[in-house]
């Protein structure tokens, strides 16, 4: 099984789908890996160092595309790209078609197995395979660090002769995965921390981080899905949590928002008046800004400083700024997945397993499952 790794062509995209060091793991499951000429680069990964982990370097991306039975990629290529992919092969990455409806005209088209690795269900079995999971905490991390980095002063607590420098104050909405590590970092960086999150189980994990769980009040299992995801809040609700949390807001110096909710625009958690309380030099970072931001000013991939001083920042992919280990982590999440939908060197899958089933979005020319039938009968008309 010929198995292409493409150089990734979103703009400001550093990552690549396969490091070297996950190429032995694809060669002992039967597969040759092609990698595309500078495609690990960015990352930090040349083409001797595929070459001498067992992989061949292809400088022609049409012949690349063309000829591969499997192709691995992190982000959705274009639809030229697409078009190349040979009738009856495979495709995995973040291929987002809910994001692009389009692609899945010509993946049914031409008879193309697509999976879809961000809808790895958040199942035990599958925690070594789940990318969202791997980059929120990319993400999280470096949301610490940026805000830091952006604050024009320090975090920790100093007490020194010239006298006492109080801690910096953050504040983390959303507490999952990504916010989770967020906390982590600000408070390693010595920052007092508090944060919310409408799932009443995220208190003790941010209690056992030395942080303070904000009460709204509204936290309940209810806005839970059985998932583990939150559900979108009732306008009660949800005017309740800007009630106590603009007070919150307002008090940072630091407010890194995450919260999502699946299949929904971001909801809201900072408005614009509230941004008006902010002291000036305070600083705003929305990992929500892909899904349309948590905060009423952010500008996806733009800073917006406001009149007041409040810098507003809403990068829409962290991982890239630390693509060796995105690509690292990735690279195994996809290896692990392979050997669910691999068996000796070709394709074979098992249409009733949960992860087969959650991942796949057409095969033999169909879209697979209610919503890629949705997406297509969109995309069609
Ligand atoms: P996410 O990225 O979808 O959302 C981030 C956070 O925002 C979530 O904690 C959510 O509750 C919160 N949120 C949504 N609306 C909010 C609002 N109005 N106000 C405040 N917070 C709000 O979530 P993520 O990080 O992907 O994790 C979701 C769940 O999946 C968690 O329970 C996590 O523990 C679980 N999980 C399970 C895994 C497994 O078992 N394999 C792997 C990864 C996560």
């Amino acid at each position: 099984m010929r198995i292409a790794v493409p150089a990734e062509t979103a703009p400001f995209e550093t990552r690549v789908a396969i490091v070297p060091r996950s190429v032995g793991r694809l060669t002992a499951a039967g597969g040759s890996v092609v990698v595309q000429a500078g495609a690990g680069a960015a990352a930090g990964f040349t083409d001797e160092a595929y070459i001498e982990a067992g992989a061949s370097i292809e400088p022609n991306r049409k012949e690349l595309l063309s000829t591969a039975d499997l192709t691995i990629v992190v982000r959705r290529p274009s639809a030229d790209d697409l078009r190349l992919l040979k009738p009856g092969s495979a495709i995995i990455g973040m291929l987002d078609p809910a994001g692009d409806p389009g692609p899945l005209l010509i993946l049914t088209e031409r008879q193309i197995s697509a999976f879809r690795m961000e809808a790895i269900p958040r199942i035990s079995r599958a925690q070594d395979m789940d990318v969202l999971s791997s980059m929120a905490t990319l993400a999280g991390y470096h949301a610490g660090v940026l805000a830091a980095y952006r604050l024009p002063r320090i975090f920790p607590l100093l007490m020194t002769a010239a006298g006492t420098i109080t801690p910096a104050r953050a504040l983390v909405l959303g507490a999952g995965v990504a916010g989770l590590q967020a906390i982590a970092t600000c408070k390693r960086l010595g920052a007092v921390v508090e944060a919310y999150d409408v799932r009443p189980a995220v208190r003790e994990q941010v209690e056992s981080l030395g942080a303070r769980f904000v009460d709204v009040g509204v936290e309940s299992e209810e806005h839970q899905d059985a998932g583990g995801y939150a559900k979108e809040l009732s306008a009660d609700a949800q005017e309740r949590e800007h009630e106590v949390l603009g007070q919150h807001v307002m008090d940072a110096d630091v407010v890194i928002t995450t919260a999502l909710i699946p299949g929904r625009p971001a909801p809201v958690l900072i408005t614009r008046d509230m941004v008006a309380g902010m002291r000036h030099g305070s600083v705003i970072v929305d990992l929500a800004a892909p899904g349309g931001g948590n905060c009423e000013l952010t500008k996806p991939d733009e800073e917006v400083t406001t009149q007041g001083g409040v810098l507003v920042l809403g990068p829409t992919n962290l991982p890239a700024a630390l693509p060796g280990q995105a690509s690292q982590l990735y690279s195994n999440n996809v290896t692990r997945f392979l050997t669910l939908v691999v068996k000796n060197g070709q394709i074979t899958l098992d249409f009733n397993d949960a992860v087969v089933a959650a991942t796949l979005m057409t095969h033999d020319g169909l879209p697979r499952g209610e919503q890629m039938l949705r997406l297509l009968e969109g995309a069609t008309s």
